[in-house]
């Protein structure tokens, strides 16, 4: 190992935090690049560079001073990274970034490797939504391609007055349009990959949204294990066929036994936050070790767990509770929707 070496890492939120103290448990240095001063990952950083995204400049000073760059959310533009990767190494790469930070591309890439997704559209145009509507005769799923989160940027469709009412007289952003799908479960599966193409997945972890924002990871799902080894499998595909180096969340629909991915994040993802507490080693500490070369550990469960997280706001019953492992993200103001922190409470043996 070789402790001195700085990993970099473009956003500076609650992921960018959590991974920046699992460089530290390794010895490594860790800076961040964001635009917001208060972020949460400036309180556990070696060194914070504030500027936006679109400064090819002060990105090009950051990545001199680092040993690998990677990132905390999707919603990079590639152009800068394009020019950062002539100056520094960049996991996961920016092939992956690119297929997942646009839904539509996403999914389509999804199907081409013959991984079912749930049915999707292009949406250019408003009049395309009613067309569209009037042909599959089913409520639609409306989401921008890009930049959304948490749900954001989703509107539900059920008549062509819901058209009206959200679309008319603005013209929107590139969209697709899915069709609902009333699923039994959700599930993730984060998985890892480093360099030489060795693979650690973590059990699948049963997920509850609410309004689209995730409040409950579980773990064990109920689901059988051939169910669990088949999404494992597909993430297994999935990271192989990128070539990918890092952790990846991949999220799954259950309906009648049948698996369909929903989303792939390039990333650490809120789902496996129950892995701090429930298993040999967190997603954190998998991804630092995947991009600076340091060998995968066992990523195997050893409690029962669930993860809440604490939504809008931090006074929850959980936090004073005994057994909960607390983790609070230093955000400084809290609103609805928000993610202020999240809470991991492990199932004792026998209760
Ligand atoms: N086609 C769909 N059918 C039913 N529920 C959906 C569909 N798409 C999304 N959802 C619900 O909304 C949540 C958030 O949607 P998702 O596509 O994962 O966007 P985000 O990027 O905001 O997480 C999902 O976890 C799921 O609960
Ligand atoms: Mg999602």
């Amino acid at each position: 190992m070789n402790p001195n070496r700085t990993v970099g890492i473009l956003g500076g939120g609650q992921l960018a935090r959590m991974l920046a103290m699992a460089a530290a448990d390794l010895g490594f240095n860790t800076h961040i690049y964001c635009p917001d001063r208060d972020c949460p990952a400036a309180q556990v950083a070696n060194k914070v560079v504030f500027g936006n995204y679109a400064d090819d400049k002060n990105l090009a000073d950051f990545a001199k001073n680092i040993d690998v760059l990677t990132y905390e959310f999707e919603n990079i533009e590639t152009k800068a990274l394009d020019e950062l990767e002539k100056i520094v190494v960049i996991r996961p790469s920016i092939k992956s970034l690119k297929i997942s930070q646009d839904r539509f591309t996403e999914k389509s890439y999804l199907n081409s490797i013959d991984i079912k997704t749930t049915q999707f559209y292009k949406i250019d145009e408003v009049s395309d939504i009613g067309k569209l509507l009037i042909k599959v005769k089913k409520p639609l799923l409306l989401k921008t391609r890009r930049l959304g989160y948490d749900g954001k940027g989703q509107v539900l469709i059920k008549t062509s007055n819901d058209i009206k009412k959200h679309f008319q007289g603005n013209k929107p952003s590139s969209l697709i349009a899915e069709e609902v799908i009333n699923f039994d479960r959700e599930l993730s599966v984060i998985i890892v990959r480093d360099q030489e193409g060795n693979i650690k997945t973590f059990e699948p972890g049963e997920n509850v949204h609410e309004n689209g924002i995730l409040k409950t990871t579980t773990l064990p799902s109920l689901i059988d294990n051939k169910l669990k080894n088949n999404a494992k499998q597909i993430a297994k595909k999935i990271v192989d066929n990128l070539n990918y180096i890092g952790v990846m969340g991949v999220e799954f629909f259950l309906k009648e036994h049948e698996l369909f991915v929903n989303e792939i994040a390039p990333r650490v993802h809120n789902s496996g936050h129950w892995t701090m507490d429930g298993s040999y080693s967190s997603q954190f500490q998998q991804h630092i070790r995947a991009i600076m070369d340091l060998p995968l550990i066992s990523t195997e469960r050893h409690s029962d767990i669930v993860m809440y997280n604490l939504i809008g706001k931090l006074t929850n019953d959980l936090v004073s509770s005994e057994l909960a492992k607390v983790y609070i993200y230093g955000k400084k103001d809290s609103r609805p929707g928000r993610k202020m922190g999240h809470v991991n409470l492990i199932k004792k043996k026998g209760s």
